[in-house]
């Protein structure tokens, strides 16, 4: 099993529950997480939903083995339909991290509308070091919660990202020990249970709609970007090493 999605007194849990693969987010996840964002958005008696992954890692992003050998070709990927999803989410979704969040592990927490994280836990953004891009809005996200040179430093360089700098950053709430990360998540989430559900979507809705369009138009933008640069020699080369557990060598790229 990969993910368990579960509905507990009114909140719908996902949990990455590949902890062998550090998280890593393999097409059937996507498309396991997108079923299941998709009934909680269809179910009356869900208010929010939170969303974890394991004790030591929340998610090491896109599966890399899996991400060559299926990429998302086409708009009807189980990535796209994963980040069309949470994106179009209408109800709360509160995410808990515990360890390493990267790449996507960290993306989709800009569209996720509350973060807590333990004070250990380390973000990143390696999108470049993969002779790739960034995707799910977040060239447009992160600078606007961050600024643009803090976005440029972790963009361009994809340096990790420590707790403390990612809640000054805006990318999350609240520190919490780690332990209490996920427990914290779900008293908030219990928090709508008493909230009334229209005027928590309304202002949802609000909250987003005036970056909704642009949001819409980086995640077209970088997507044409991130599948011309997955043909690319250069990303075969960063991932390839990536699974060979050595350091790339672009020069190889250059001649390739
Ligand atoms: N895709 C595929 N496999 C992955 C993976 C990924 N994104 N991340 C980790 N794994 C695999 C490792 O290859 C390793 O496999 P093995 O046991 O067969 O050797 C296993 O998961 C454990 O990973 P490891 O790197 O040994 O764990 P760690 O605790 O030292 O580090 C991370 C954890 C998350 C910090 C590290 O795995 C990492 O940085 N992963 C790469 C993430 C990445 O670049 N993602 C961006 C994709 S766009």
């Amino acid at each position: 099993m990969t993910i368990r999605a579960t509905i507990q007194d009114g909140i719908a849990i996902i949990e990455l529950a590949r902890p062998q693969r550090k998280n890593a987010i393999t097409a059937e996840m996507y498309g396991e997480m997108a079923d299941a964002l998709a009934a909680a958005a269809h179910d009356e008696a869900v208010c929010a939903v939170v969303l974890h992954g394991a004790d030591t890692v929340f998610s090491a992003g896109n599966d890399i083995q899996d991400f060559l050998e299926r990429p998302p070709s086409s708009e009807t990927s189980a990535t796209v339909r994963f980040m069309n999803t949470l994106d179009a989410q209408e109800k709360p979704v509160i995410a808990a991290v515990n360890g390493a969040a990267v790449g996507i592990g960290t993306t989709l927490l800009m569209h996720c509308d509350l973060v807590y994280s333990a004070d250990d836990a380390m973000f990143s953004m390696p999108f470049v070091s993969l002779g790739l891009c960034p995707e799910f809005a977040s060239s447009l996200l992160v600078p606007l919660s961050a600024g643009y040179h803090k976005a440029a430093e972790k963009l361009l360089f994809g340096e990790p990202i420590s707790a403390e700098e990612a809640l000054e950053m805006g990318i999350v709430n609240r520190l919490l020990p780690p332990a209490e990360v996920l427990d914290y998540a779900l008293h908030q989430a219990r928090r709508f249970r008493a909230l009334p559900p229209v005027a928590v979507r309304e202002t949802k809705r609000l909250l987003k709609a005036g970056w909704r369009q642009l949001v819409h138009n980086a995640m077209t933008t970088e997507m044409e970007t991130f599948r011309r640069l997955l043909g690319s020699a250069e990303s075969k080369e960063a991932l390839n090493a990536f699974l060979e557990r050595r350091k790339p060598d672009f020069s190889r790229a250059a001649h390739g």
